[in-house]
């Protein structure tokens, strides 16, 4: 069992392979958060490291509390979640108003459970188990019973794996209506405030830029209030001991699996403790929760290394990739795909698109995708989304005609939808203009002159099923692009009555959530890319339903270096779409070359961004050559570790690597941005390998030793501005 619960000490232990979490529960009545960390054996003396009875200035004692002549105080003391209303003055996990006005909640433990495996989570995307051995759950139970609410405590500790995972249901077991305001799915205490905050900030096209921070005496906090995860911030942070760095020293990494409105951060306090929190964002939020009714928070996965920020990342790559993906292509390699996007735009038609495809066949592509201005009378971005019906005058035969041609040349065929969209200017906005979001009276205001479909509306869900079945149904396609290109502006619903109105972003990702799961679950053999104007909603809820996501809409190989290095705080290469693109690139105006490109691009899922049949006979040999290399290494970068072993944010010099899943084959690759003349990294050591194994290099069959890549380092070399340097090594096993 991962998870025992001490009768004597009255402490629920969560055991992973390296890891112990550890609850107390005082007096049958409060739960105590006291360690979490490097995996403990015994609880021997655990009780005595915190002081109960802890007084301090202007902290009140909790009426239930009283013991002898000792006062106990939540205010000070590490709680495992924490309401508003009473003593616990810090920021509260859960705030409530109920009928009588009260915003006071007072929960007290009333029973627990503990079973193998994991319950799945109501309408949310979560991580999963595939047989009972592989993680055990807790549900503890606290009750009020004066409002008769009930929130449920979920923790799964994930043995292998060394993760554990939280979420919360809140149940109404009373007579009366209560108003949700905020409900947390982590909240956690911390006796000290030596960390730094270490989290993933952005923009368009400048996705998941990593900053660390040393924590401020207050809040440090990251949210969403765009109705999306957002490019702004990723629902992701870690705390991190000062001296922690990619392979040495305490993480604490939070991830949350939800792709919408959220918030996260860490508050510390006058006695130097520090409270982390994350959940959906709590500003415009209230839920109406009537009599037995529940409500479920989404779910929050917790890894601590205590070997530095790269084993943190390497644990939630690897569960990631095989306990939070599903369906066939979780395990399957992915098609090197090509998208028409860069290479064309919205200027198409079937002749076009079946040139790239043939030129893009020789050099050893994979599956075409057709990207967006296929229907409706999209001929840039300003009109027919939601007119799903095909351009006859860009493609005479259809999607149907044009996918069998594609089949025809040996190759996939995938398409591009955004179906969450509706612009003004369509068939289907005419038809229903209360099917977006909008406030009766207010004007709607456009982005890429679009409005966003109220997901929170059943028949909404069921219009978009309905045409992603029937195109899935009636065409050979291997390969959908899910795009979403704005942020929610004028959050209303011509459906739900107005004490329920700040329910409408959270509905809306119920809704997004159920589409999802019904389309990728009738349709498990095809492979699904998620995006939202690049990387703007690449979360690891999202993840659940996609198994790769566009990174950025930024193709260029050196902002790749920071957008890729940023991401794999906590999503796995596998999951990171990147393609080679043209140059001058698109975005930047920068011109590097296509082995950079195509050496940047391979340490994602790799694929083509660009108008081949405009290439040289040279360049399409070279793409070739790309091909058939990431052919012969795409499994160790697919399902291998990843160590970063130099970062773009501190120095000239990017490299990363990759551990075949055997540990038998290393992929090092290394790239400069700027060169600087014998400042540039010239000797960079590797990591994870076998430190008394050899090493035998694919490129000229020289020798090395584990012990001397690692210690010592291997010989890079002056790089040129925008270079890069690629290297397999084999071990040698006698
Ligand atoms: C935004 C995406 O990120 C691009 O890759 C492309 O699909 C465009 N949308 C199409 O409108």
């Amino acid at each position: 069992m991962a998870i025992i619960f001490n009768e004597e000490k009255k402490m629920f232990h969560l055991q992973t392979k390296k890891t112990s979490y550890v609850m107390w529960l005082v007096d049958d009545y409060v739960l105590l958060h006291l360690y979490y960390g490097e995996r403990l054996e015994s609880l021997a003396g655990l009780e005595d490291t915190v002081n109960i009875f802890e007084e301090s200035g202007f902290s009140a004692n909790d009426y239930n509390l009283e013991k002898k002549d000792n006062l106990m105080s939540t205010d000070v003391l590490p709680m495992e979640y924490s309401f508003f209303g009473s003593t616990d003055l810090r920021k509260p996990a859960f705030h409530a108003q109920y009928e009588n006005g009260s915003r006071i909640t007072k929960m007290k433990y009333l029973s627990h459970t503990i079973t193998a495996s994991k319950p799945k989570l109501k309408g949310l995307p979560a991580t999963y188990t595939e047989n009972d051995k592989e993680a055990d759950t807790l549900e503890i139970k606290m009750h009020d019973e004066l409002t008769g609410l009930t929130l449920i405590y979920r923790y799964t500790a994930f043995n292998e794996y060394d993760a554990i995972t939280r979420s919360v249901t809140a149940v109404n077991e009373g007579t009366q209506k209560i108003n949700i305001k905020s409900i947390m799915s982590l909240s956690m205490d911390f006796y000290d405030n030596e960390f730094e905050f270490i989290h993933l900030w952005g923009g368009w096209g400048r996705e998941r830029y990593l900053e660390r921070t040393p924590l401020i005496r207050g809040n440090m906090n990251i949210e969403s209030r765009r109705g999306s995860s957002s490019h702004h911030h990723s629902p992701f942070f870690a705390l991190a001991r000062k001296n922690a760095s990619e392979e040495q020293g305490e993480v604490y990494g939070f991830s949350l699996l939800y792709s919408g409105n959220f918030e996260a951060g860490a508050e510390t306090y006058n006695r130097e403790h520090t409270r982390v929190y994350m959940g959906i964002n709590s500003f415009d939020f209230n839920w109406l929760l009537e009599e037995r009714e529940e409500f479920n928070a989404p779910e929050v996965v917790m890894v601590y290394s205590a070997n530095g920020i790269g084993e943190m990342s390497r644990t939630y790559h690897k569960l990631y990739r095989e306990r939070l993906a599903r369906g066939k292509f979780r395990d399957k390699e992915r098609p090197i795909l090509i998208n028409n996007w860069e290479a064309t735009y919205f200027d198409f038609d079937e002749e076009k698109i079946l040139n790239i495809a043939k030129t893009a066949k020789i050099a050893g592509i994979e599956l075409m995708v057709l990207d967006d201005g296929w229907f409706g009378k999209r001929d840039s971005d300003n009109c027919s989304l939601g007119d799903w019906y095909e351009n006859k005058r860009k493609l005479p035969n259809g999607i149907k005609g044009l996918a069998e041609k594609i089949n025809a040349l040996g190759m996939q065929f995938g398409l591009w939808f955004e179906p969450e969209m509706i612009s003004v200017n369509s068939d289907l906005y005419r038809a229903h203009p209360d099917w977006c979001l909008h406030v009766e009276g207010r004007g709607r205001s456009e982005s890429r002159r679009q409005l966003i479909l109220d997901l929170s509306r059943d028949d909404v869900c069921e219009y978009i099923i309905n045409i992603l079945c029937t195109y899935l149904e009636n065409a050979p396609i291997a390969y959908i692009k899910w795009d979403m290109n704005r942020n929610m502006t004028e959050v209303g619903s011509a459906k739900l009555s107005p004490d329920r109105q700040q329910e409408i972003y959270h509905r809306y990702m119920l809704g997004l959530y159920n589409i999802l799961e019904t389309v990728t679950q009738k349709f498990p053999d095809v492979l699904f890319e998620g995006c939202s104007g690049g990387g703007g909603r690449f979360d690891a809820g999202m993840m659940h339903y996609f198994n790769q996501y566009w990174t950025s809409d930024d193709t260029d190989a050196v902002e790749r270096l920071y957008i890729q290095h940023g991401t794999s705080m906590v999503m796995p290469p596998v999951f990171m779409g990147a393609h080679v693109s043209a140059v001058p690139n698109h975005q930047t105006g920068r011109t590097t070359s296509l082995k950079m490109r195509g050496d940047v691009a391979m340490c994602g899922q790799f694929g083509y961004e660009l108008d081949v049949t405009k290439m040289t006979d040279e360049e399409i040999e070279e793409i070739a050559k790309q091909i058939k290399y990431y052919k012969s290494v795409r499994e160790i970068i697919h399902k291998g570790d990843m160590y970063r072993l130099k970062s773009p944010f501190e120095c000239n010099c990017t490299a990363w690597e990759f551990i075949s899943e055997d540990e038998n084959t290393v992929l090092f690759s290394c790239f400069t941005a700027q060169a600087k003349l014998y400042l540039t990294e010239n000797r960079i050591r590797l990591s994870g390998l076998e430190q008394t194994a050899d090493y035998k290099r694919r490129e000229d069959g020289k020798i090395f030793n584990g012990g001397v890549l690692m210690n010592n380092g291997i010989l890079i070399g002056e790089l040129r501005d925008f270079e890069s340097k690629v290297m397999v090594f084999d071990k040698i096993i006698n």
